[in-house]
């Protein structure tokens, strides 16, 4: 069934919960925890960067104690097809750990740093701070290498490029709350796309298909029904 397809599969914070790093909405989310004024906009950062850096220092911690898991698996698997793009908001390193042939991150990654004073990007350590010298221009201008609410998406050209061309577009884990990934489908379907959503419990979405689940048994199911035919 794989044969040439185009698949576009977009991930969110379901697809690692399982791995212990938490999400962002559910019950005991990140957001009911933390202010997200405070720690993932650009001006929470000018208020107040000790804090936004402690934030994005304890969940780096936490990503580098992770491990992949089964979901992270077999999609790294199915990566290494012809014609499957992997799209995901997360900024953990899972699925490039577990072996995935490249991963577009539209929110960045909790494992690179930024310069906002010269635009520098760098492999994280696992601490940063306030007072950090960037190694390219050496002034202490440096932040995560995520994108903060109010900023824009990183690589939406080429998602935008896969979603059009998609003849399957698969939504992973994900309340599809946030634009502009929440309007991926939308768009992949007006270009004649299938939909499926494989999520905890049905995100609400418009979808061909929904799968209901934890990831890490309905993704492999699934990749190995599409990758098995
Ligand atoms: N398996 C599959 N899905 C799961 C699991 C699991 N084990 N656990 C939770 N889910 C589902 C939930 O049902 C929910 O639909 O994952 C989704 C998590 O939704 P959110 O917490 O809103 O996370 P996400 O959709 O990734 O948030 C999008 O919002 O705050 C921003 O930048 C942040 O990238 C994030 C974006």
């Amino acid at each position: 069934m794989l044969l040439r397809m185009n698949i576009v599969i977009l991930s969110g914070a379901g697809l690692s919960a399982e791995q212990g790093l938490g999400t962002f909405r559910d019950t005991d989310g990140l957001w009911t925890r933390y202010p997200l004024e405070k720690v993932a906009t650009p001006e929470g950062f000018a208020a107040d960067p000790a804090l936004v850096h402690d934030f994005y220092n304890a969940r780096r911690a936490n990503m580098r104690a992770a491990a992949p898991g089964p979901a992270h698996e077999a999609l790294a698997r199915l990566s290494r097809r012809e014609g499957v793009t992997l799209v995901t908001q997360n900024v953990d390193d899972l699925l490039e750990r577990a072996g995935a042939a490249r991963v577009i991150h539209m929110h960045g990654e909790l494992s690179r740093a930024l310069c906002h004073a010269c635009g520098a990007r760098w492999d994280a350590p696992d601490v940063m701070a306030p007072d950090d010298p960037c190694p390219a221009c050496a002034r202490s201008a440096t932040r995560p290498d995520v994108v903060w609410f109010g900023e824009i998406p990183y690589h939406m050209e080429e998602i935008e490029a896969a979603l059009v061309a998609a003849d399957l577009f698969v939504s992973i884990g994900t309340s599809g709350t946030v634009y502009p990934a929440a309007g991926f489908v939308e768009l992949a379907r007006m270009a004649g796309a299938d939909s499926l959503e494989l999520n905890l419990e049905a995100s609400g979405g418009r979808f061909d298909e929904v799968r209901e689940g934890p990831a890490s048994r309905i993704v492999p199911a699934w990749v190995a029904q599409i990758d098995g035919e």
